[in-house]
């Protein structure tokens, strides 16, 4: 379980603030969605749970111990990151980059190997095909894949997931959210997963929790936040998005 207790993170001494009072819970098993637009914050709160960012105020418990409290490596150990722009290292081959946390761990060559080949079969690469290419000799969502298997490699209790499928096309962003749902109930991993897209949000989300300028405005399943709207915000979210769908009907134009 993960519990965001009243955090507040700003970058410029006061200024301004990228995260206000934010409190959360993650709980386990659950796949929580931060939706959000550009600039809410959505990134620096994956940040701010494993360390990557420091808080500014309030607390973070990971499996009820202050992330502060703990070995910095243990945390990040516990804690599977697919960044947002993937950041693989260009001039390894696939298989080492799903291998670098196990390398990390000190994990023997023959050991990270079979690791990082069961981890491209599980997300749909197959190892023979692909593990000594370079990422640039891969398309986007198949170079998303490896990012996602490298966040698996320790077999982590938990996964922070920043835009992942943001960048690619619907088709493969449909099939990779399928993925993802088979990974998750094989794997049965706790997930906070960052999208500015209410659909993705709604596919994939046990719970949406709605961020708009670094504050929470709801959150809650989709059901919640659809028919008890808490604020204006989340309303017209809701709203636009209907809009957005009826033009799917035969015979309705913009
Ligand atoms: N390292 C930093 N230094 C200063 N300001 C920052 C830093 N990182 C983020 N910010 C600011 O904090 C706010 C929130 O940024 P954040 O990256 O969390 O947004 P986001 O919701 O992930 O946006 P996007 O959807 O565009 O990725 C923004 O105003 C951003 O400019
Ligand atoms: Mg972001």
């Amino acid at each position: 379980m993960i519990s965001i207790r009243d955090v507040s993170k700003n970058f410029d001494g006061n200024r301004s603030y990228a995260v206000t009072n934010l409190s959360l819970e993650v709980a386990k098993n659950e796949t929580l969605v931060l939706l959000g637009a550009s600039g809410c914050g959505k990134t620096t709160t994956l940040k701010l749970i494993n360390r990557l960012v420091p808080l500014t105020s309030g607390r973070i418990l990971v499996d009820g111990r202050d992330i502060y409290q703990q070995d910095l490596l243990e945390l990040r150990r516990s804690i599977g990151y697919v960044f947002q722009d993937i950041g693989l290292f260009p001039h390894m081959s696939v298989l080492d980059n799903a291998a670098v946390v196990p390398r990390l761990l000190g994990w023997n060559r023959a050991r990270r190997s079979t690791r990082a080949q069961q981890l491209l079969q599980l997300v749909g690469l197959n190892p023979s095909q692909y593990a000594n290419r370079r990422p640039r000799e891969l398309s986007g969502g198949q170079q998303q894949r490896v990012g996602i298997a490298r966040a698996l490699a320790s077999d982590p209790k938990y996964l922070l997931m920043d835009e992942p499928f943001g960048a690619l096309d619907a088709v493969t962003r449909d099939q990779l959210q399928g993925e993802l749902i088979r990974i998750k109930q094989t794997l049965g991993k706790t997930i906070v997963f960052v999208t500015h897209d209410l659909f993705e949000a709604i596919r994939l989300g046990d719970r949406i929790a709605v961020m708009n300028q670094g504050k929470l405005e709801q959150v809650g399943t989709k059901d919640e936040l659809l028919n008890h709207p808490a604020t204006p915000f989340v309303k017209e979210l809701f709203n636009h998005a209907t809009r957005q769908a009826a033009l799917l009907q035969p015979g309705v134009s913009a």
